[in-house]
């Protein structure tokens, strides 16, 4: 290009802008595009299993309650975060969420391995009240889903929906999912989700 051109550009916020931007569109295609096309991050990592019916609607209260206002579910393979929260997390995880909860937002701690830390009685106590087992928290109690009881009115739907997508849940996990979740208080069923967080990669 012509020193006039390259002058033309600079002064005109205009060119400027559009030159920028497709700039910088190339730049993020670059690092996209392949990862579009790439097994290893389309593929279910071995033993990975699909959310039980009470595990998603676990999920769905999670999200209700806006826990991913204050959680992040992404370990970043940083020496920090793997030393806390144990192995970073893999894109092979997350090929069932629909959406994927990853967030970045962390006033508490990420949960993507939170699977399994805790007892069940730790969670039922911590959700009820944080404070009663971590005095200092400032995370806010949810004692009402101690209370709701779920009826399964939408569980099939949600699964028939995530087996859209492509998760692969039967026939027989179809059949038996509002049976299984009704009577089921919603606080069991967010402690089942909670307790299969980042279980699956070994
Ligand atoms: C206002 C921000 C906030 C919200 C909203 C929030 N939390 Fe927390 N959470 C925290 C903080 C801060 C901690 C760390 C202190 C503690 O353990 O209570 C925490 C800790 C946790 C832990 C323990 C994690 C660990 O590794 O020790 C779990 C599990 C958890 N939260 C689940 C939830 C769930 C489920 C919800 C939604 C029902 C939720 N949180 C909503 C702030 C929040």
């Amino acid at each position: 290009m012509s020193k006039n051109h390259h002058e033309k550009i600079e002064k005109s916020v205009g060119l400027l802008g559009i030159f920028t931007v497709i700039a910088i569109s190339f730049g993020t295609l670059v690092q996209i595009t392949p990862l579009m096309f790439m097994e290893e991050t389309k593929q279910p990592i071995d033993g990975l299993t699909p959310y039980t019916a009470l595990q998603m609607e676990g999920r769905d209260i999670f999200i209700r309650e806006g826990c991913t206002n204050c959680h992040s579910q992404m370990i970043r393979p940083f020496r920090a975060e793997v030393e806390r929260y144990g192995h970073y997390s893999v894109a092979g995880e997350s090929v069932w969420e629909h959406p994927f909860l990853w967030g970045s937002k962390r006033t508490g701690p990420d949960l993507a391995r939170v699977g399994n830390r805790y007892s069940d009685d730790w969670h039922y106590a911590h959700l009820m009240d944080p404070r009663s087992v971590v005095p200092q928290s400032n995370m806010p109690g949810y004692p009402w889903l101690d209370r709701n009881v779920l009826d399964g009115k939408y569980t099939t739907r949600k699964l028939e929906i995530f087996r859209g997508f492509g998760v692969p849940y039967t026939d027989e996990d179809i059949a038996g999912a509002a049976d299984s979740v009704k009577g089921k208080t919603e606080m069991e069923a967010l402690i089942a989700y909670l307790q299969s967080l980042g279980t699956a990669l070994k």
